[in-house]
């Protein structure tokens, strides 16, 4: 087959590297993808928001299937638009991505649906979130409800922080249009884990656990990030509890998407707090999580590709997952100012050295993010720039080869953090 991969990320190169290594794959084109997928496709420079130049793309080279990364181009229908041409694509079409471009709707199915979730109430006027705000004593939690790269969410102390997370949204738009919509939710307490499925339209497959750090800090302090980590398994995540999100959250959610008429077939993310009160949805995303995805699909031993098309064709009661039982773990090496400037402002161009010497050691894997090339030396180009990733017996193991291999690479005012997987 030849398959069309779209996204740029860290979480597109360990889709590109696991798709390559699929034997239904005769052919892979990557657009736009970055220097770390160089030699696992082709790479063709059209963003992954172009979606008539993608459609376009696919139909010229006569792709096969096309397999979507990121939530951009979901939301924006990209898939809708290949089905038009009756080009097969693993992804949920626009109206199912709303469940993570849309929080507002996704609230509304979660209170449809009966799911466990904070309480809360969305506003497109800013004078009713405040008043609603005034009439609130609990902590709150302010959130854009559309895209916002992963930062659209103030967790608030006060209410005074609330309205001023309000207003930042609403009044000086600093998520842009994403912030025209606020949802306004109750502050649950708890730890978090990622849970991601594989979705056919019918059912669901519950892939193995994972869970990301999202604050830029040590300790999980300073401000929220898209993942500066992650690691696989969770032992958070008990038998008990997955039997409980199946019946609680996964059930409910696609009979309640298949009564709005919305057939779900991708990759859903559940994100999970699991409070005294048992487990909340914190939200839902339409597509592998990244950093989560790095560490999955090294562990994943089934073929991708067979698992996709299984989605596609509504057969993912006849695929078995298989996975290694080794722990893996995922350290972002990130630039100077990511997670604390603008994205614009994060710094970028600064060379990158070492990456050779840490991906050459035993179960290690390098994946690049933000990456690019310049007068033929690898630079950085974005705020989280390589995903460092290693296999091991246990979760020591895999801290340990993780760690060893991020020391050998080097840029100017790189940032990570010391504690994937828990305190090292
Ligand atoms: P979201 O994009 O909705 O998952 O939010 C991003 C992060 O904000 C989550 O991973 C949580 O750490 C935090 N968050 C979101 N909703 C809540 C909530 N209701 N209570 C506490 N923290 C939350
Ligand atoms: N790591 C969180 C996300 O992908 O949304």
């Amino acid at each position: 087959m030849k398959i069309l991969l779209i996204g740029s990320g860290g979480r597109e190169h360990a889709l590109a590297w696991k798709i390559k290594a699929s034997l239904l794959c005769d052919a892979l084109l990557i657009a736009p993808g970055n220097p770390g997928m160089a030699d696992l496709g082709e790479l063709i420079p059209i963003k992954s928001d172009a979606i008539a130049d993608l459609v376009k793309l696919a139909i010229t080279r006569q792709v096969d299937l096309v397999v979507v990364g990121p939530e951009d181009p979901l939301t924006l229908g990209l898939v809708d638009a290949l089905a038009e041409k009756t080009i097969r694509a693993f992804g949920p079409r626009r109206a199912g991505a709303q469940l993570e471009g849309d929080k507002s709707f996704s609230k509304k199915i979660m209170r449809e649906a009966l799911i466990p979730t904070a309480e809360g109430r969305s506003f497109n006027n800013m004078r009713s979130a405040l008043s609603y705000v005034e009439t609130r004593t609990e902590p709150l939690v302010v959130k854009a409800s559309g895209l916002a790269r992963g930062k659209g969410v103030i967790v608030c102390r006060d209410p005074v922080e609330a309205m001023d997370a309000v207003r930042d949204m609403m009044e000086k738009k600093i998520f842009g249009t994403a912030g025209q919509t606020v949802v306004i939710e109750e502050r649950l307490d708890g730890p978090e884990i990622s849970l991601l499925a594989f979705v056919d339209g019918q059912s669901a497959y519950i892939m193995e656990s994972a869970q990301d750090h999202k604050r830029i800090g040590d300790k999980d302090t300073g401000p929220n990030t898209g993942g500066m980590g992650a690691f696989s398994p969770a032992p958070l995540l008990t038998d008990e509890l997955l039997v409980r999100v199946q019946r609680e959250i996964i059930v409910p959610l696609l009979d309640t998407l298949k009564r709005n008429e919305i057939e779900y077939c991708g990759i859903l993310y559940i994100g999970l707090m699991l409070t005294p009160g048992g487990p909340k949805t914190l939200e839902f995303n339409c597509r592998f999580g990244d950093p989560e995805a790095q560490g999955l699909l090294m562990r994943l031993e089934t073929d991708i590709v067979e698992v996709m098309l299984a989605c596609i064709d509504g057969k993912l009661d006849g695929i078995t997952l298989t996975w290694k039982p080794q722990t893996a773990v995922c350290v972002v090496l990130a630039s100077e100012g990511y997670g604390w400037k603008p994205d614009d402002q994060v710094t970028r161009g600064v060379p990158i050295t070492g990456i050779e010497q840490a991906a050459a050691m035993p179960d290690v894997q390098v994946f690049h993010a933000g990456t690019a090339m310049k007068d033929g030396q690898l630079v950085t180009s974005g705020g989280r720039v390589l995903g460092v990733c290693a296999l091991g017996a246990d979760l020591a193991d895999a801290q340990k080869k993780a760690y060893a291999a991020a020391a050998k690479i080097h840029f100017p005012g790189m940032q990570l953090r010391h504690d994937i997987g828990g305190a090292t």
